[in-house]
């Protein structure tokens, strides 16, 4: 905090808080969390009974319009995502030309961005029914541009949307169908990945949220300002957190290792991935339903060695003074990852799987931002510290 007036020209007073850790960018009723007691609401509704009692979609509504719908409007919503999620087929051979082995969040970034091109009417963005048309596509389509982008990472012939599927269902016969024959998915299968989709879909102003909001308040396109929250959750830590949990795993390799690694850490020459969070100062609640559901998951798939590991870790990291005194829990990337490789998906799909709801909650809080009234173009102030008022050097006088 600069409090001294230095010369006529300057601020004066100004606050200093690159990180924004003390910083409320905007007024929000989407998302409440209290990081010390673990408490994550989506509009109110505590995200336990969500995961319990409701499906992504319908939480995706719940954040877009504030309200859990009605049978009739949730319905309509439904049929309205289902109905959009085939992509233009240049979108297609736009796919087609990344390289071959193109990290697929980056595919995914670029195809986003490209979506603005394709709904150039998305500009209008005080049209509710824009909006609400953005909204839409960016839903549907989110799942299958990744599933797309899998698929050309595995050199697959690419698999259409199945209208006859539900949400998480259509995901995962895009991405694992191999015969002509319909694809059936688990049902076992369909309800964790949902589960794992409403816990992703929002997390208040979080760094890729806070991207979107800010390209978001240039009044850009949607398609534009969400291709700026995936470019965000790209990096390792935030959304690529999980891809390096699974990595830290392997490296591990057995309980045996733990301790070691565990001294890595508080030497600082390593970090505990999926540990720590800027706001929870407690166990991330998030983190202990993926847990739970790891274990339905492994009923189907086998299970993934790497979660003895990862519950030893854990433990240990619990009980040690280091980590007690910085409250460092894990996070909702811990044991995500270990289920999305029991699903045999290669770890740079992992960030694109959260890539998939987060959609909804960006969106939300794109339209929230736009509704604001005190909403203007994000433009933060910076503390001047180089260098003032010199002359031109000709480039024959410099040393
Ligand atoms: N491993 C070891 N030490 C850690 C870790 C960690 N994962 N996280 C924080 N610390 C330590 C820091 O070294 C620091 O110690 P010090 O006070 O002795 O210097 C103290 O805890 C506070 O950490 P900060 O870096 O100030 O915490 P910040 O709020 O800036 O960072 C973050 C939060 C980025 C999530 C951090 O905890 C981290 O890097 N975690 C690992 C990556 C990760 O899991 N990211 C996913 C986050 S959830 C999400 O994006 C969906």
């Amino acid at each position: 905090l600069r409090q001294i007036k230095v010369d006529e020209d300057d601020f004066g007073l100004m606050s200093y808080d690159p990180a924004f850790d003390n910083t409320a960018s905007c007024r929000s009723s989407i998302t409440y969390i209290d990081g010390e007691r673990g408490i994550l609401e989506y509009r109110g509704y505590p995200i336990e009974q969500l995961c319990q009692r409701s499906t992504y979609l319908e939480v995706a509504y719940l954040l877009i319009y504030g309200e859990l719908p009605t049978r009739e409007q949730l319905d309509q919503w439904v049929y309205e995502v289902t109905h959009h999620t085939f992509v233009h087929e240049n979108i297609k051979a736009f796919m087609q030309g990344y390289r071959y082995d193109a990290h697929p969040m980056g595919m995914l970034l670029g195809c986003v961005g490209a979506l603005s091109t394709f709904y150039p009417e998305a500009k209008r963005i005080d049209d509710p029914q824009e909006r609400h048309m953005a909204a839409v596509r960016l839903i549907a389509k989110m799942p299958t541009l990744a599933a797309f982008a899998y698929r050309h990472n595995m050199g697959l012939p690419y698999v259409y949307p199945d209208n006859d599927l539900s949400y998480p269902g259509n995901f995962l016969s895009m991405m694992f169908k191999m015969t002509e024959l319909k694809y059936r998915p688990d049902p076992r299968l369909e309800r964790a990945l949902d589960v794992l989709w409403i816990l992703h879909a929002d997390h208040e102003q979080n760094c890729s949220t806070n991207a979107v909001r800010s390209v978001g308040s240039s009044r850009v396109d949607p398609y534009s300002a969400i291709a700026a929250g995936v470019a965000a959750l790209y990096g390792p830590l935030h959304g690529g957190a999980n891809e390096q949990v699974v990595r830290m795993l392997e490296e591990i390799g057995s309980v045996e290792n733990i301790p070691d690694f565990l001294a890595a850490v508080k030497r600082r020459e390593r970090r505990l991935m999926g540990f720590g969070h800027r706001i929870y100062k407690n166990y991330d609640p998030r983190a202990r339903i993926i847990k739970e559901h790891a274990y339905e998951v492994f009923e189907v798939t086998g299970k993934n060695p790497k979660i003895d590991i990862a519950v030893e870790l854990e433990k240990r990291a619990l009980e040690d003074e280091y980590f007690v005194s910085r409250k460092l829990y894990p996070n909702v990337d811990f044991y995500s990852g270990l289920i999305y490789e029991a699903l045999n998906l290669p770890k740079e799909m992992f960030t694109v799987m959260f890539a998939i709801p987060r959609t909804s909650g960006w969106i939300a809080q794109w339209l929230e931002m736009l509704k604001d009234p005190d909403t203007r173009i994000a433009r933060p102030r910076q503390i001047y510290t180089g260098a003032r008022n010199r002359d031109y050097v000709p480039i024959e006088q410099r040393e």
